[in-house]
């Protein structure tokens, strides 16, 4: 089947559906649940809930196989130079050895640099964990990453996701430009047993040299000029640059550029989490994504679960025409969830060429945004009970807590299942007059009330389960979504892997730094950007 006739079969699917409300569709089909279910080991997903049936995923597997998912997963998994407009493979499956035992990229094999460099970054936790690795007074109790962008999200939600694993030094996350982050978090912190970690892929990031050059200071205030290298290390790829800002080689932990920096949590930019939970338990997160890469690798298109949650999103997106997705994990430690698979997704997805360069013909990545529940509730649900868009949501949840009450998770999985089920089914004016007459209400408060009482339902989500928010299981989540963005990746035919969407702003930054701080406006400059240059200046 050819591409274009795979995407009209969708459509048409999707007119078939689009009269058809979620109640219906479970009135109709009482294997609902079993048919639209799949799992790998603890890991569950439940998409019965989305507006779809057997014809619809049909035509998405159809879809996935005109588009060459597996070719092009495979050629991918095999080092082939993917990220084409900067002319790299895509390869951080292999930091977690779920790219196989020899990875050829450039007709060399990386696994041994990549063995003895996992190697190295763990062995400088464990040593800043149990005292080796030491500041000018004695073992660090405190650790400041420094990054922004994927040099900040992943170790901050990573780190935040294990709570329950930490063990070592307390890890802080300074990302901001904006001055007031570096001075919140150093105060209150001892300069002399605080390790900073420099994290920047290109080792070029405005935000990240202006932090790191402020941490720099801080220190040497505190421990002298001559003692600051022993407070510093740096996570790069970039091995001159770390050498001109004076951290020690030893200190310097590279890894390579087929590593995207939002795909880069499992390399050395992972050093804070490390240090916050030990290399064995670091090792358990590699293994999680690993699994999730084995999965992807061989399971039929069908049974994968990121070719599934790819699809799902491909018919939200495209065939519904629903714009935004909401991600809510009910989990606290997740709390950073959502703005890590943000960057993730938007930054990868977010494009309207193709890989030749032509327009898309469609609409591409959605808007990803979220909060744990059950905060959520209490705030946004609101609109996506009620309000005039459908947002389609996924759910996350762990079957069981860790070091958590277990009364307590009842009641958090309570309210998960009974989001997703109050946005499905919602509540028509007749049970809610129903409610209201049993209830003896005046029925002319009733008419009154009906209205605003009502849920539409019919809004869509996938739950997706697992046993508990161990390190394998993060690593294994995070994997998921990261093949769901290839894959769709490959569906729209865009490159995921480079994000040129974000040089303009930043040369423009450069050129109104001198104005922002004070100087003239540069010249030529529009007439908005000059009439606030001038206000800024009150
Ligand atoms: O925002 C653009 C970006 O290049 C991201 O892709 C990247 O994760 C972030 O900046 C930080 O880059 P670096 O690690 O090179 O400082």
């Amino acid at each position: 089947m050819t591409l274009d006739a795979a995407w009209k079969r969708v459509h048409a699917e999707a007119e078939r559906l689009r009269p058809l409300h979620l109640r219906e569709m479970f009135a109709a089909d009482p294997d609902r649940f079993a048919a639209f279910t799949r799992g790998v080991d603890d890991l569950f997903v439940d998409f019965s809930k989305e507006r779809i049936d057997q014809g619809a995923l049909d035509a998405l597997l159809a879809l996935a196989g005109a588009a060459g998912v597996e070719a092009k997963r495979d050629a991918m998994f095999a080092g082939a130079a993917w990220n084409l407009t900067e002319g790299r493979a895509v390869m951080h499956m292999a930091l977690r050895g779920g790219a196989g035992e020899v990875v050829e990229i450039d007709g060399q094999d990386v696994m041994p640099e990549v063995k003895a460099g996992l190697d190295a970054f763990l062995k400088f936790a464990e040593d800043v964990r149990a005292g080796r690795a030491r500041g000018s007074s004695g073992a660090f109790t405190d650790v400041i990453n420094i990054g922004i962008g994927g040099s900040d999200l992943g170790p901050v939600m990573a780190t935040r996701a294990l709570r329950p694993d930490h063990d070592g030094p307390r890890v802080h996350f300074v990302s901001n430009v904006d001055g007031a982050h570096i001075a919140d978090v150093t105060a209150g912190l001892d300069p002399k047993t605080t390790l900073v970690i420099v994290a920047s892929k290109t080792f070029t990031t405005l935000e990240t040299m202006a932090n790191a050059a402020e941490a720099r200071a801080w220190l040497a205030r505190t421990v002298g000029e001559a003692a600051v290298g022993q407070h510093l290390a740096a996570v790069s790829t970039n091995l001159d640059a770390t050498g001109d800002f004076g951290i020690r080689p030893e200190r310097v932990f590279g890894f390579w550029d087929w590593v995207g920096g939002r795909y880069s949590l499992w390399s050395s930019i992972g050093l804070p989490v490390a240090i916050a939970i030990g290399a064995a338990k670091f090792r358990e997160m590699l293994a999680g994504a690993a699994a999730m890469d084995a999965h992807f690798q061989a399971a039929p298109l069908a049974q994968n679960l990121p070719v599934l949650l790819a699809l799902i999103g491909v018919w939200r997106r495209n065939a519904m025409g629903w714009p935004t997705v909401a991600l809510i994990p009910y989990d606290q430690r997740l709390e950073r969830f959502a703005a890590y698979v943000q960057q993730l997704d938007m930054e990868s997805n977010g494009k309207r060429v193709t890989r030749a360069g032509d327009p898309v013909p469609r609409a591409t990545g959605p808007i990803i945004w979220g909060e744990p529940g059950t905060n959520s509730q209490h705030s946004f649900f609101q609109l996506m009970h009620q309000g005039a868009d459908v947002i389609p949501t996924d759910f996350i949840l762990a079957r069981k807590p860790r070091g958590a009450s277990e009364k307590m998770h009842g009641l958090l999985a309570a309210n998960c299942l009974a989001q997703a089920q109050a946005l499905a089914f919602g509540k028509t004016a007749q049970e809610v007059e129903a409610e209201m007459t049993a209830a003896g209400t005046d029925p002319e408060e009733i008419a009154r009330l009906v209205p605003h009482r009502t849920f539409p339902g019919d809004r869509p989500s996938t739950t997706i389960l697992h046993d508990a928010l161990t390190p394998f299981a993060l690593g294994r989540l995070v994997a998921l979504y990261e093949h769901k963005v290839f894959v769709q990746g490959v569906i729209w035919d865009v490159n995921s892997y480079d994000q040129w969407g974000v040089e303009l702003g930043k040369a423009l930054a450069k050129a109104l730094i001198p104005a922002a701080l004070g100087g003239p406006a540069p010249a030529g400059v529009d007439a908005s950007t000059a009439g606030l240059l001038a206000a800024l200046k009150g």
